[in-house]
């Protein structure tokens, strides 16, 4: 695959989105609302598609991971604990030209304004601290100060002793979490793939300490093959060990998985060793005991953490990217997200030859019967070639349609997504037949 930038393949992307409900922006009506969005019909079930297949993978296909949903609001403490009311910052420059706002660290040429073209006019760069800030009752005084979480994972740092006491999990065990976060990034952009508000999906591994390097080893391989098992191909997609000089103070080693996004290649997910950093920062500053007694050893340590620390939001447009093709089908073009079916918003579409009562009711009924297993759509406008390409255009594996013949042999066509194959089967049948397909 070629690593050329796409512009072309990122706008129809976009177009897709907005145009069959995938992503809207946010609060259009009034212009838009500074780079947010909102997931419409499709978006929002490809969305929690990619959440439940990485709840699936990360806790219940697991018996060493348990689940937790967190706060959103905290107080100071928590985050002068995990470091990010000092260090969560980044290096802001204004152009005195015309007034546009940089990330100095973002910038190609950190002298030059990409907006107005001039040279040498940046203010120094001031430390830009990426927390939203908020009051917590009616009284805005200092005591009131809570902030919005930037990542999930200090739920899990603050939880650790009230999971470890109630769930009978030991070292090595994980707690993981998908919920959204919040950044006030200087520079938000490329569609929803950088956000201030956005949807993490993140676990923390406690292993006893002469285990951690093992089990990042384990979970950047573990976390690299759930993306190719939902179907990122090969070739889009690579783990990138992080050079010395970008790894976080706290941490010993981070893993990125990356993608070839249309820009060039860029984040989905980190994997850090994260050593004893969270624990001891939590229990000096609470005064709370975080460690573990090893029953068998009687030995008491703090253990490690090993963390895979993804994004929700940003995953799914990977996923809508990587899965987007153009191609001709006897002289026609048609557009098709092969999206993996765990993925894909719809799984089936029932189809009614026509619209006249005898086929709608029988066709309703299937449709019924369908959605009491899988998320369905139901779509009896214009011709049925149309509406195959509408339901490629979104992913949907499979088409069934029901015609004047079903009223007689009680069988429906179902038509592959892919193959565009078309295979007569039962209605009593049927749904063994996409049950053995979806799996
Ligand atoms: N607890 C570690 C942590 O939060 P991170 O690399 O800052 O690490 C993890 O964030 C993932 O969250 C990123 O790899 C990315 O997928 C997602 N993410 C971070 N900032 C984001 C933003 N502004 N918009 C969308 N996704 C974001």
């Amino acid at each position: 695959m070629s690593e050329d930038p796409t512009p072309e393949l990122f706008d129809k992307i976009v177009n897709l989105s907005k145009r069959r409900g995938f992503v809207f922006p946010s609060a259009e009506i009034y212009g838009g609302f500074r780079s947010t969005y909102d997931y419409g019909p499709l978006g929002v079930l490809l969305l929690r598609n990619v959440k439940d297949a990485w709840w699936r993978s990360m806790v219940q296909l697991r018996d060493d991971v348990v689940g937790l949903d967190a706060s959103i609001l905290g107080p100071p403490q928590i985050w002068e604990a995990s470091g990010h009311l000092a260090n969560f910052t980044d290096p802001l420059v204004d152009c005195t030209n015309c007034k546009m706002r940089w990330r100095l660290d973002k910038l190609d040429d950190p002298d030059l304004c990409p907006n107005c073209g001039q040279r040498g006019a940046f203010t120094e760069p001031r430390a830009f601290n990426l927390m939203f800030k908020t009051h917590a009752g009616p009284v805005e005084d200092t005591g009131a100060v809570a902030y919005l979480r930037p990542e999930t994972a200090q739920g899990m740092f603050v939880n650790f002793a009230n999971v470890l006491n109630t769930s009978r999990k030991r070292p090595p065990f994980g707690i993981a979490q998908v919920g959204k976060s919040f950044r006030n990034e200087i520079t938000p952009g490329n569609f929803v793939f950088r956000t201030r508000e956005f949807e993490q999906m993140e676990m923390e591994f406690f292993v006893p300490p002469p285990e951690a390097q093992q089990w990042y080893e384990y979970w950047c391989a573990e976390r690299f093959r759930w993306y190719l098992e939902l179907g990122m191909p090969a070739d889009q997609i690579r783990l990138r060990p992080h050079d010395a000089d970008e790894l976080s103070h706290y941490s010993s080693g981070t893993s990125d998985v990356e993608f070839l996004f249309p820009w060039g290649w860029d984040e989905l997910e980190g994997i850090a060793n994260r050593g004893d950093y969270d624990l001891t920062q939590h229990a000096n500053h609470s005064g709370q005991r975080l460690d573990y007694l090893d029953p068998v050893t009687n030995e008491r340590y703090v253990p490690h953490v090993i963390e895979p620390a993804a994004g929700a939001t940003r995953t799914a447009f990977a996923f809508l990217i990587a899965a987007y093709v153009e191609e001709e089908v006897r002289g026609e073009q048609r557009t098709v997200l092969r999206l993996h079916h765990r993925i894909a918003p719809y799984k089936v579409a029932v189809l009614p030859l026509s619209k006249k009562a005898e086929l709608a009711g029988p066709a309703k009924e299937l449709y019924r019967l369908l959605a009491e297993r899988w998320m369905c759509d139901y779509d009896d406008t214009q011709s049925i070639g149309r509406r195959y390409r509408r339901q490629d255009e979104v992913g949907t594996p499979y088409c069934v349609t029901f015609d004047f013949d079903s009223l007689d042999d009680q069988a429906v066509t179902v038509r592959d997504r892919d193959s565009m194959e078309q295979e007569r089967v039962p209605i009593d049948g049927l749904v063994d037949y996409i049950s053995a397909h979806l799996n």
